[in-house]
Protein backbone atom coordinates (compact mmCIF):
# COMPACT_ATOMS: atom_id res chain seq x y z
CA UNK A 1 0.00 0.00 0.00
CA UNK A 2 2.53 2.05 0.84
CA UNK A 3 4.68 1.92 -2.15
CA UNK A 4 1.81 2.56 -4.19
CA UNK A 5 1.01 5.69 -2.35
CA UNK A 6 4.62 6.69 -2.76
CA UNK A 7 5.45 5.98 -6.36
CA UNK A 8 1.80 5.28 -8.14
CA UNK A 9 3.81 1.91 -8.89
CA UNK A 10 3.10 -0.77 -11.59
CA UNK A 11 6.31 -2.89 -10.82
CA UNK A 12 6.50 -5.47 -9.29
CA UNK A 13 3.11 -5.70 -7.77
CA UNK A 14 2.97 -9.22 -9.18
CA UNK A 15 5.62 -11.27 -8.95
CA UNK A 16 5.74 -14.68 -10.27
CA UNK A 17 8.70 -17.18 -8.76
CA UNK A 18 9.99 -19.88 -11.32
CA UNK A 19 12.25 -22.68 -9.82
CA UNK A 20 13.93 -23.36 -12.81
CA UNK A 21 13.65 -22.17 -16.62
CA UNK A 22 15.83 -21.76 -19.51
CA UNK A 23 15.51 -18.04 -20.24
CA UNK A 24 12.83 -15.28 -18.15
CA UNK A 25 12.42 -13.02 -21.48
CA UNK A 26 11.61 -16.28 -23.52
CA UNK A 27 8.99 -17.10 -21.01
CA UNK A 28 6.92 -14.34 -20.84
CA UNK A 29 7.02 -14.15 -24.63
CA UNK A 30 5.74 -17.65 -25.14
CA UNK A 31 3.11 -17.17 -21.90
CA UNK A 32 2.02 -13.65 -24.54
CA UNK A 33 2.21 -15.81 -27.33
CA UNK A 34 -0.18 -18.25 -26.25
CA UNK A 35 -2.86 -15.34 -25.09
CA UNK A 36 -2.17 -15.45 -21.55
CA UNK A 37 -3.08 -11.76 -20.62
CA UNK A 38 -0.08 -10.30 -18.16
CA UNK A 39 -0.58 -7.78 -15.86
CA UNK A 40 1.18 -4.48 -16.44
CA UNK A 41 4.42 -4.22 -14.41
CA UNK A 42 4.62 -8.32 -13.78
CA UNK A 43 8.19 -9.79 -12.51
CA UNK A 44 8.96 -12.98 -13.42
CA UNK A 45 11.81 -14.38 -11.06
CA UNK A 46 14.42 -17.59 -12.03
CA UNK A 47 15.97 -19.01 -9.45
CA UNK A 48 17.91 -20.94 -12.24
CA UNK A 49 18.41 -19.85 -15.58
CA UNK A 50 19.72 -22.42 -17.79
CA UNK A 51 19.57 -21.19 -21.28
CA UNK A 52 19.85 -17.08 -20.46
CA UNK A 53 20.20 -14.67 -23.81
CA UNK A 54 22.32 -12.21 -23.88
CA UNK A 55 22.49 -9.38 -26.60
CA UNK A 56 22.65 -10.94 -30.12
CA UNK A 57 23.85 -14.24 -29.90
CA UNK A 58 25.41 -14.30 -26.60
CA UNK A 59 24.39 -16.31 -23.47
CA UNK A 60 24.03 -15.28 -19.64
CA UNK A 61 25.81 -17.62 -17.33
CA UNK A 62 24.03 -17.31 -13.81
CA UNK A 63 24.92 -20.53 -11.14
CA UNK A 64 21.84 -21.80 -9.67
CA UNK A 65 20.44 -19.70 -6.81
CA UNK A 66 22.63 -17.43 -6.96
CA UNK A 67 22.26 -14.42 -8.52
CA UNK A 68 19.19 -11.93 -9.46
CA UNK A 69 17.58 -12.83 -13.04
CA UNK A 70 14.13 -11.42 -13.49
CA UNK A 71 12.46 -10.16 -16.83
CA UNK A 72 10.11 -7.28 -16.01
CA UNK A 73 6.94 -7.03 -18.54
CA UNK A 74 5.91 -3.30 -19.14
CA UNK A 75 3.46 -1.21 -21.25
CA UNK A 76 4.35 2.18 -21.55
CA UNK A 77 1.62 3.60 -23.50
CA UNK A 78 2.86 7.12 -22.89
CA UNK A 79 6.49 6.66 -24.80
CA UNK A 80 6.65 6.51 -28.42
CA UNK A 81 7.92 3.68 -30.46
CA UNK A 82 11.33 5.81 -32.07
CA UNK A 83 12.07 7.01 -27.86
CA UNK A 84 12.05 3.22 -26.91
CA UNK A 85 15.67 4.07 -25.92
CA UNK A 86 14.20 5.89 -23.13
CA UNK A 87 13.34 2.19 -21.93
CA UNK A 88 17.26 1.80 -21.92
CA UNK A 89 18.33 4.73 -19.55
CA UNK A 90 15.66 4.21 -17.08
CA UNK A 91 16.49 0.38 -16.37
CA UNK A 92 20.34 0.70 -16.41
CA UNK A 93 19.73 4.02 -13.85
CA UNK A 94 17.67 1.68 -11.70
CA UNK A 95 20.18 -0.89 -11.63
CA UNK A 96 23.13 1.22 -11.57
CA UNK A 97 21.15 3.35 -8.36
CA UNK A 98 21.02 -0.76 -6.87
CA UNK A 99 24.19 -1.17 -7.17
CA UNK A 100 25.41 2.35 -5.86
CA UNK A 101 23.29 0.80 -3.07
CA UNK A 102 25.36 -2.24 -2.18
CA UNK A 103 29.06 -0.96 -2.39
CA UNK A 104 30.24 2.66 -3.92
CA UNK A 105 33.97 1.64 -3.25
CA UNK A 106 34.33 0.73 -7.18
CA UNK A 107 33.47 3.34 -9.96
CA UNK A 108 29.78 2.26 -10.78
CA UNK A 109 28.98 3.24 -14.63
CA UNK A 110 26.45 2.38 -17.55
CA UNK A 111 28.76 1.07 -20.44
CA UNK A 112 26.31 1.86 -23.38
CA UNK A 113 23.55 1.09 -24.33
CA UNK A 114 23.12 -1.02 -20.78
CA UNK A 115 25.42 -3.30 -19.25
CA UNK A 116 26.36 -2.39 -15.40
CA UNK A 117 29.91 -2.01 -14.88
CA UNK A 118 31.93 -2.05 -11.18
CA UNK A 119 35.28 -0.18 -12.31
CA UNK A 120 36.00 -2.39 -15.63
CA UNK A 121 33.95 -5.45 -15.16
CA UNK A 122 30.66 -6.26 -16.23
CA UNK A 123 27.94 -7.30 -12.89
CA UNK A 124 24.93 -6.66 -15.01
CA UNK A 125 23.29 -7.36 -18.59
CA UNK A 126 19.87 -6.09 -19.55
CA UNK A 127 18.35 -7.19 -22.41
CA UNK A 128 15.01 -5.29 -23.89
CA UNK A 129 12.66 -7.05 -26.19
CA UNK A 130 10.05 -4.07 -27.49
CA UNK A 131 6.94 -5.32 -29.67
CA UNK A 132 6.45 -2.15 -31.58
CA UNK A 133 2.64 -1.43 -33.33
CA UNK A 134 2.68 1.74 -35.95
CA UNK A 135 4.11 4.44 -33.82
CA UNK A 136 3.51 2.48 -30.44
CA UNK A 137 5.51 -0.05 -27.94
CA UNK A 138 2.57 -2.79 -27.30
CA UNK A 139 4.97 -3.79 -24.83
CA UNK A 140 7.94 -4.34 -23.69
CA UNK A 141 10.20 -7.23 -22.05
CA UNK A 142 13.00 -6.28 -19.75
CA UNK A 143 15.31 -9.08 -19.01
CA UNK A 144 18.04 -8.08 -16.22
CA UNK A 145 20.39 -10.36 -14.86
CA UNK A 146 22.76 -9.09 -11.97
CA UNK A 147 25.26 -11.11 -10.81
CA UNK A 148 24.92 -11.02 -7.12
CA UNK A 149 26.86 -14.21 -5.22
CA UNK A 150 28.31 -16.21 -7.96
CA UNK A 151 32.04 -16.65 -6.89
CA UNK A 152 33.58 -17.68 -10.05
CA UNK A 153 32.38 -17.38 -13.87
CA UNK A 154 32.89 -20.55 -16.17
CA UNK A 155 31.98 -18.84 -19.58
CA UNK A 156 33.94 -17.22 -21.97
CA UNK A 157 32.39 -13.72 -20.99
CA UNK A 158 35.15 -11.51 -20.90
CA UNK A 159 35.54 -9.43 -17.70
CA UNK A 160 32.66 -10.64 -15.40
CA UNK A 161 32.41 -9.75 -11.77
CA UNK A 162 29.52 -10.15 -8.95
CA UNK A 163 28.54 -8.25 -6.16
CA UNK A 164 29.55 -10.78 -3.43
CA UNK A 165 33.45 -10.75 -5.09
CA UNK A 166 33.53 -6.67 -4.06
CA UNK A 167 31.82 -6.68 -1.23
CA UNK A 168 33.11 -10.24 0.58
CA UNK A 169 29.68 -11.21 1.96
CA UNK A 170 26.51 -13.01 0.73
CA UNK A 171 23.43 -11.18 -0.03
CA UNK A 172 19.93 -11.93 0.60
CA UNK A 173 18.53 -12.47 -2.98
CA UNK A 174 14.87 -11.32 -1.92
CA UNK A 175 16.14 -8.32 -0.33
CA UNK A 176 18.23 -7.31 -3.27
CA UNK A 177 15.34 -8.31 -5.43
CA UNK A 178 12.69 -5.96 -3.92
CA UNK A 179 15.52 -3.57 -3.22
CA UNK A 180 15.85 -3.13 -7.06
CA UNK A 181 12.04 -3.26 -8.01
CA UNK A 182 11.96 -0.23 -5.68
CA UNK A 183 14.46 1.59 -7.80
CA UNK A 184 12.88 0.82 -10.73
CA UNK A 185 9.62 2.13 -9.58
CA UNK A 186 11.22 5.40 -8.95
CA UNK A 187 13.24 5.47 -11.85
CA UNK A 188 9.84 4.60 -14.09
CA UNK A 189 8.09 7.25 -12.27
CA UNK A 190 10.55 10.09 -13.53
CA UNK A 191 10.28 8.96 -16.72
CA UNK A 192 6.21 8.84 -16.87
CA UNK A 193 6.35 12.90 -15.25
CA UNK A 194 8.38 15.61 -16.36
CA UNK A 195 11.25 14.64 -14.62
CA UNK A 196 12.03 12.62 -18.00
CA UNK A 197 15.59 15.75 -18.20
CA UNK A 198 16.62 14.17 -14.86
CA UNK A 199 16.68 10.72 -16.58
CA UNK A 200 18.53 11.44 -19.56
CA UNK A 201 21.37 14.16 -17.76
CA UNK A 202 21.96 10.90 -14.67
CA UNK A 203 22.50 8.80 -18.10
CA UNK A 204 24.92 10.96 -19.38
CA UNK A 205 26.60 11.56 -16.11
CA UNK A 206 26.82 8.03 -15.75
CA UNK A 207 28.10 6.78 -18.46
CA UNK A 208 31.27 4.27 -18.87
CA UNK A 209 33.78 6.51 -20.35
CA UNK A 210 32.13 9.52 -20.94
CA UNK A 211 34.20 12.53 -22.26
CA UNK A 212 37.64 10.81 -22.06
CA UNK A 213 39.66 9.75 -24.87
CA UNK A 214 40.05 5.81 -25.50
CA UNK A 215 40.65 2.90 -27.82
CA UNK A 216 37.56 1.54 -29.74
CA UNK A 217 36.70 -0.75 -32.91
CA UNK A 218 34.59 1.18 -35.02
CA UNK A 219 33.69 -0.93 -37.67
CA UNK A 220 36.68 -3.36 -37.10
CA UNK A 221 39.43 -0.43 -37.33
CA UNK A 222 40.60 0.35 -34.14
CA UNK A 223 40.04 4.32 -33.43
CA UNK A 224 41.04 6.70 -30.62
CA UNK A 225 37.42 8.69 -29.87
CA UNK A 226 35.88 10.17 -26.81
CA UNK A 227 31.90 9.79 -25.95
CA UNK A 228 30.50 13.02 -26.29
CA UNK A 229 26.44 12.02 -25.96
CA UNK A 230 23.56 10.29 -27.62
CA UNK A 231 21.93 10.70 -30.75
CA UNK A 232 18.67 9.95 -32.11
CA UNK A 233 17.39 6.79 -31.30
CA UNK A 234 19.84 6.59 -28.80
CA UNK A 235 23.19 5.81 -30.82
CA UNK A 236 26.37 6.47 -29.46
CA UNK A 237 28.42 9.94 -30.11
CA UNK A 238 31.91 10.07 -30.30
CA UNK A 239 34.51 12.65 -31.44
CA UNK A 240 37.96 11.61 -32.83
CA UNK A 241 41.19 13.20 -32.06
CA UNK A 242 40.70 15.28 -35.60
CA UNK A 243 37.47 16.37 -34.41
CA UNK A 244 35.69 13.83 -36.83
CA UNK A 245 32.49 12.78 -34.86
CA UNK A 246 30.72 9.11 -35.70
CA UNK A 247 27.06 8.08 -34.94
CA UNK A 248 26.93 4.91 -34.31
CA UNK A 249 24.93 1.59 -33.14
CA UNK A 250 25.66 -1.57 -31.56
CA UNK A 251 26.99 -3.58 -34.06
CA UNK A 252 29.27 -0.83 -35.54
CA UNK A 253 31.80 -0.17 -32.33
CA UNK A 254 32.98 -2.04 -29.64
CA UNK A 255 34.96 -0.95 -26.64
CA UNK A 256 38.89 -2.31 -26.10
CA UNK A 257 38.82 -2.96 -22.18
C1 LIG B 1 23.76 -9.04 -22.04
O1 LIG B 1 24.53 -8.39 -21.35
O2 LIG B 1 24.15 -9.63 -23.05
C2 LIG B 1 22.31 -9.12 -21.64
C3 LIG B 1 22.09 -10.18 -20.60
C4 LIG B 1 20.65 -10.26 -20.13
C5 LIG B 1 20.44 -11.39 -19.17
C6 LIG B 1 19.06 -11.40 -18.59
S1 LIG B 1 18.89 -12.57 -17.29
C7 LIG B 1 17.16 -12.38 -17.30
C8 LIG B 1 16.74 -12.26 -18.74
N1 LIG B 1 16.49 -13.55 -19.33
C9 LIG B 1 17.36 -13.82 -20.30
O3 LIG B 1 17.40 -14.88 -20.96
N2 LIG B 1 18.23 -12.81 -20.44
C10 LIG B 1 17.92 -11.72 -19.56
Amino acid sequence: MQKMAVFNSVIGDHIITLQSIGSTNEYLQAEIKKGVDIVDGTVIVARHQFAGKGLETNKWESAPGKNLILSVFLKPAFLKAQDQFMLNKMVSLSVLDFINSISTTTSNKVKWPNDIYMDDKKVSGILINNTIGGNDILFSIIGIGINVNQQAFESDAPNPVSLTQIVNIELELDRCLNSLISFLNIRYQQMKSSEIQKINTDYLNSLYRYNEYHFFYFNNCKIKARIIGLGEYGKLKLIREDQSTIECDMKEIQFIL
